[in-house]
């Protein structure tokens, strides 16, 4: 396994929309491995995205079980999803590896029902709510090219910068995804 290079804003790359994955083979599940060692090595990742470590293919990890409290699906990959239903709105903050200085506020739906496929290429239907549906949310815009700075719910007022911790302190405190 290995730990890959995350792509950081304003990286073009990171306007690139993916495309599906169609091989179900042992080269992406050794990816999605190397993918998952990437998040868990970030401070605080609860997902990340195929593209931000520069392979445009549909593929998102989600994993938010470490937040206290909240309904969750464990550790989640998710391979082609597509949101076919949803309902509610709610603005939170977020974050991202590959906006490391900066949160910001979006809106997002508050309940979703998920269809993707699992690594071995199963299709399976997720029903989520609230933080882990955000997050799933949020890494299917990095799919399309898109981060949370392009979804801010206002021009000014919702992008915060991170105070700057030391490392020990930041791997505790800070949530990203
Ligand atoms: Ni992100």
């Amino acid at each position: 396994m290995a730990i890959l290079e995350i792509l950081v804003y304003p990286d073009p790359r990171l306007k690139q929309v993916s495309t599906p994955v169609e091989k179900f083979d042992d080269s992406l599940r050794n990816f999605i491995a190397d993918l998952e060692e990437t998040m868990r090595a970030g401070p605080g990742g609860v997902g990340i995205a195929a593209p931000q470590v520069g392979r445009f293919e549909r593929i998102v990890i989600v994993d938010v079980s470490s937040k206290p409290k909240i309904p969750h699906h464990g550790h989640l990959v998710l391979i082609n999803p597509v949101v076919i239903q949803h309902d509610g709105w709610e603005v939170g903050r977020e974050g991202c590896l590959s906006v490391p200085n900066y949160t910001g506020n979006v809106g997002r739906w508050e309940q979703i029902r998920l269809s993707a496929q699992d690594q071995w290429g199963n299709a399976c239907v997720f029903e989520m709510q609230g933080f882990e549906a955000r997050a799933v949310q949020h890494e299917m815009d990095h799919l399309q090219g898109l981060l949370f700075l392009d979804r801010l719910v206002s021009r000014r007022g919702s992008l915060f910068k991170r105070k700057v911790y030391k490392p020990a302190v930041t791997n505790s405190n800070v949530e990203k995804d």
